[in-house]
């Protein structure tokens, strides 16, 4: 009896651990397991879901692996395959700081990844700057962590980096304003190198310098006036050296377009990249993000055209995108240098 009972709970807990065993690893498509053997991938996110389509469609640059060409996985199609040398893995993250760090972390953590590429539209915050124009910023900032204060008087938090005052924006001048100022503060990051529970305050995320330094050798790249009948006002081109900033909200506002670039310098305004920056920077992964300006955030003169230019800007991106997977050595020859840079292998 003794014994029965005991092959019965055998029984009870090999079928309980098998069942612990299925439920880690059943929803994990066979895929990533095949995929975690290959030599590193690099990774792109693009702001903007693919559907059912093949990424890079337009210039056939992207060639699907024929064993893997996707992993749907987590809501997200992972696209798998080669730009040029280069094994690529491709997906979209979708709008918003939640959805661009989750498949960031997802890529990273399922995927070998040896560095991220973000790229996407964005509204453009510098009048020195055309709409149309491709921006690689060197570091991005969030700035959508606000202190909401009790008062104008009130001081300046720690941590605070600007303020918004809102009576600023009376017209006519003057009076007082409820909802009056708001504060803008650092981001809470974590990383693998730092002390575990111990977040850095932090409001500048830099985009990696050895993909910088490959991105530089792009400058004077032919980006494209006209698709499909749609031209740019100007000839569009690409620019390095910028800032850009990150919040979850569409800027469609002169006025918050001017505050943000008087305050913060940046050129451009997007919803995910510094997310997307955050995160792989966090998990000690190499990043860079590619942003074409689509429309002026607000600030264009007559008609909003925002609309009209995502076709061509976003060709521009992908162009800049392949020109820079290009430009980045196979993994064959190890980690990831720019010109004229000491790296250890
Ligand atoms: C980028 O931001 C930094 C820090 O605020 C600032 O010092 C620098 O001048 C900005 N760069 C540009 C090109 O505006």
């Amino acid at each position: 009896m003794a014994g029965k009972q005991m092959k019965l709970l055998l029984l009870v807990s090999v079928v309980i651990s098998s069942l612990a065993v299925n439920v880690l690893t059943a929803p994990l498509p066979r895929a990533i397991k095949e995929l975690s053997v290959r030599p590193p991938f690099l990774g792109l996110i693009s702001a903007h879901s693919y559907k059912q389509a093949t990424p890079f469609s337009d210039d056939g640059a992207f060639k699907p692996d024929p064993e893997h060409p996707y992993v749907d996985f987590s809501g997200r199609r992972f696209h798998i395959g080669t730009i040029g040398s280069n094994s690529v893995i491709i997906v979209g993250c979708g709008t918003g700081l939640v959805n661009a760090a989750a498949t960031t972390q997802l890529l990273l953590d399922f995927f070998p990844i040896r560095a991220v590429i973000h790229f996407g539209t964005a509204g453009g915050a510098d009048s020195s700057l055309s709409v149309g124009d491709v921006v690689i910023p060197m570091q991005f900032s969030q700035t959508g962590i606000w202190d909401w204060l009790k008062s104008e008087a009130a001081p300046q938090p720690d941590n605070g980096v600007a303020d918004l005052e809102f009576r600023r924006y009376h017209i006519p001048i003057g009076g007082y304003n409820l909802l009056g100022r708001v504060a803008y503060m650092k981001e809470y990051f974590f990383s693998q190198t730092g002390e575990p529970d111990v977040p850095v305050r932090k409001f500048w995320f830099e985009a990696s310098e050895d993909l910088l330094q490959i991105a530089s050798t792009l400058e004077g790249i032919e980006l494209d006036q006209c698709l499909n009948g749609v031209c740019l006002p100007k000839q569009p081109k690409l620019v390095l050296g910028v800032n850009g900033t990150t919040a979850n909200f569409f800027v469609e506002n002169a006025a918050y377009r001017d505050f943000l670039h008087s305050t913060f310098h940046v050129a451009s305004i997007d919803m995910e990249s510094a997310a997307v920056i955050m995160t792989s920077l966090s998990s000690g992964q190499q990043v860079i993000a590619i942003r074409g300006l689509a429309n002026s955030a607000g600030a264009e003169g007559g008609e909003d055209s925002s609309e009209s230019y995502d076709a061509i800007v976003a060709a521009n991106v992908e162009k800049t995108v392949v020109a820079l997977v290009n430009n980045i050595p196979s993994p064959r020859l190890g980690r990831i240098c720019g010109k004229n840079r000491k790296c250890s292998a």
